[in-house]
């Protein structure tokens, strides 16, 4: 089995990587450090990428292509003719698009497009996990009827206990650039999978997170706060009282999501995936928990301005997850996230 990932030195895609690794597969990752270029040297990912070459078998093969650069990931496909396509290269941020409007619009739309395209003239059987987001929802969750609780907002009306399903509206709100980029390339890739059937499945994450995050203020947020709370960092929180939800889903879960597609594709499917109700959690419930692991306050400022077009309160709906793929379900609590992510970067601060 070949299997193609893209941003493989990045969270999802270095996850994917060991993943298929483990299962024998030949892997092929495609990533330039871009989020480098992004983020500057707190998002590298090379040493995520180091930490992969050691830790995976000889069959991996890292090429720092562009998925932009159309020529060279051509040429790329026709050589590995991938038997599956893992894409998770992106620029991630919601909030740092609209510094950079053009060259976010060509990797998060452009780029997929490219690899939808590469994958239909040369491995058009070939399953393609699109990694989309729940930013594609824009910020219409928040004209939700919400409620206020002491820690966190909820949903006030009951058909949304399960959370935000895939049927939730997705225009006429506001996105963020990065929403629109990345709603352009979840659309696309529906497209390839129900206008030329092929087996494309797009997965709209909630919080993805997992030790393999390179963490900056402006993405992964719970990576981000536990290694500002691990080195003594200062933290700031976004309004909406530090009682805005997310629905946290640990990298591993998005990978057997999509090696449960894989098994079984339906063209052109689209799916919520994040943690559920079971895994979410608030800002100042995250700050507690993470206190109580390492004993610690943590050095935090209030801003009162929210974050334009966050999301107040987001939580996955994974129902049609759980009846398509009956097989599936979350493996890593909060709880086991959460310590996860503070041994890993206890570890990483003593190793510096
Ligand atoms: N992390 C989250 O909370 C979250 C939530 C919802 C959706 N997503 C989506 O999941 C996917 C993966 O996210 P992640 O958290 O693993 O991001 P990440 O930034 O950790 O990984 C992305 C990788 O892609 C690489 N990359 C960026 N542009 C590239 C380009 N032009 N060519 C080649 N490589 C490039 C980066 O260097 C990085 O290593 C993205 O599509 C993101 O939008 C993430």
């Amino acid at each position: 089995m070949k299997v193609l990932v893209t941003g493989s030195s990045g969270l999802i895609g270095s996850e994917a990587v060991r993943y298929y690794d483990e299962r024998g597969a030949e892997v092929i990752g495609v990533d330039n450090n871009m989020r480098a270029e992004f983020f500057g040297p707190d998002g590298d990912t090379t040493w995520n990428l180091h930490q992969l070459q050691e830790a995976v078998s000889d069959r991996f093969r890292h090429v720092s292509v562009d998925i932009r650069d159309r020529e060279n990931l051509f040429k790329l496909f026709e050589e590995v003719r991938p038997d599956t396509i893992v894409h998770c290269a992106a620029q991630p941020s919601h909030d740092k698009a609209a510094d950079i409007p053009l060259l976010d619009f060509e990797v998060n739309a452009l780029g997929t497009v490219n690899l939808l395209e590469a994958t239909r003239q040369y491995c058009k059987e070939s399953p393609f996990l699109h990694m989309s987001t729940n930013k594609v929802y824009g910020d219409a969750p928040n004209e939700l009827d919400l409620i206020e609780l002491e820690t966190r907002y909820d949903y006030g009306d009951p058909a949304y206990a399960n959370g935000i399903a895939e049927n939730f509206r997705i225009d006429q709100c506001l996105h963020s650039l990065f929403g629109a980029s990345k709603l352009a390339a979840d659309v696309a890739a529906q497209e390839y999978g129900r206008y030329f059937n092929m087996p494309v499945g797009i997965f709209r994450g909630g919080c993805l997170t997992g030790p393999a995050h390179s963490g900056v203020e402006l993405h992964g947020f719970l990576a981000y706060l536990v290694k500002t709370a691990v080195t003594g960092g200062h933290y700031r929180i976004f309004g909406y009282k530090g009682k805005q939800v997310r629905d946290n889903i640990h990298s591993y879960d998005v990978l057997c999501a999509f090696d449960a597609f894989r098994d079984n594709p339906r063209p052109g499917e689209v799916y919520n995936l994040g943690g559920g109700r079971e895994n979410s959690v608030s800002m100042l419930e995250a700050f507690a928990r993470v206190e109580a692991i390492t004993g610690e306050k943590i050095d935090y400022e209030y801003l009162d301005d929210n974050r334009s077009g966050d999301h107040i309160c987001y939580i996955s709906d994974l129902t049609k997850m759980h009846e398509h793929f009956p097989g599936w379900g979350i493996t890593r609590s909060l709880d086991d996230i959460f310590d996860e992510l503070v041994s890993a970067a206890q570890a990483l601060a003593a190793s510096t």
